[in-house]
């Protein structure tokens, strides 16, 4: 409960928001997530960027890439579907144009990074690992596998395990993996990144979808299927916390999906996750996670809460 003022005024402490998670300590449990926020430095004209806990970086290839053909977004109800493909600068873009804005953002970092195959994933996560200025790496396995026929690393516990341990092995730095929700046993994928020495699940990825247009029987994304985000897919994102959570798998949870306010994000730590990560809600206001930050202070003021550690897993269920 919150202490009362030691000058009895009455006053009381402010509560305290630091968050310890996959080896990294945040002074606050909000981050941005990837490909939502680019690199930072477009929203540092809105808000301090320092107010954030962290934020994640657009996903990193070893090489440059230029992602898909348009249109690769659109719009779907309280959602959007997504194919950018993965364009990014590649890692020596990353290094020398990027990287020198975030060591001075005064805020934490974690790059997500992903290959198109083992090698390049190692490579990647090896030499991200020793750039500094990178407080974490973050891998994204929802990449297609070519030598599996295109389906998603992180899809197979066996196949993502081999590639956590691989990359685990030349990375000293907090490794985060971001689970695909293209599963049936998110679980198993959790369980899988943690016996192989991940540091904490990122949970969730986009969903697969698609949109159509009637009137020209067209798919809306040149690719015809994409990656829905935003608040349609928040009780799926719950949902998966929730069981990974409950499973007691050993490594904290970085929860995703649909937060577009700070009671979203305490239903996330109630749910089972240390940190959250805002996405789709920085197109529709770019300074959404400086305002979940401020609306997670005011819940634990308004409720009596210390400690925001206090709220996480604190889901009450009646039996
Ligand atoms: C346009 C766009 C680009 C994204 N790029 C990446 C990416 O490069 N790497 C990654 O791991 N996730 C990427 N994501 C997924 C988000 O980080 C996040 O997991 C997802 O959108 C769900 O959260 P949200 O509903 O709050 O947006 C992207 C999402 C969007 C909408």
């Amino acid at each position: 409960m919150t202490a009362p003022a030691a000058d009895g005024t009455g006053e009381h402490t402010p509560p305290s928001l630091i968050a310890r998670c996959g080896g990294i300590e945040f002074r606050n449990p909000v981050l941005t997530a990837s490909g939502t926020f680019g690199y930072g430095k477009e929203f540092a004209v809105l808000f301090p960027l320092a107010s954030l806990g962290g934020m994640v970086t657009k996903g990193i290839s070893p090489n440059p890439r230029f992602g898909n053909p348009a249109p690769r977004i659109c719009e779907t109800a309280s959602g959007m579907l997504n194919s950018i493909g993965l364009e990014n600068v590649g890692l020596a873009g990353f290094e020398a144009e990027k990287l020198p804005f975030l060591r001075s953002c005064g805020t934490k970092v974690l790059v997500n990074f992903f290959g198109t195959n083992f090698d390049e994933y190692v490579e990647c996560g090896r030499r991200l690992g020793w750039m500094d200025g990178v407080d974490g790496l973050e891998m994204n396995v929802s990449c297609p596998n070519i030598k599996a026929g295109g389906i998603e690393f992180g899809r197979d516990p066996r196949v993502l395990g081999e590639l956590v341990r691989a990359c685990r092995n030349v990375i000293e730095k907090p490794l985060w993996v971001k689970l695909t929700p293209n599963t049936s046993d998110i679980v198993a994928l959790a369980r899988a990144c943690a016996e192989n020495g991940a540091d904490a699940v990122s949970v969730i990825n986009t969903i697969t979808g698609m949109a159509i247009d009637a009137r020209t029987r067209r798919p809306r994304l040149a690719t015809v299927m994409g990656g829905l985000s935003g608040p349609a897919i928040k009780p799926v994102a719950l949902r998966m916390v929730y069981q990974i959570h409950r499973a007691g798998i050993g490594i904290p949870i970085c929860g995703i999906g649909g937060i577009q306010s700070g009671l979203d994000a305490v239903e996330f730590f109630l749910a089972g996750a240390t940190t959250v990560q805002v996405g789709t809600q920085n197109f529709i206001d770019p300074a959404s996670s400086e305002r979940v930050v401020r609306e997670v202070e005011e819940f634990c003021r308004q409720n009596g809460i210390s400690d925001v550690c206090e709220l996480v897993g604190a889901l009450e269920i009646q039996r």
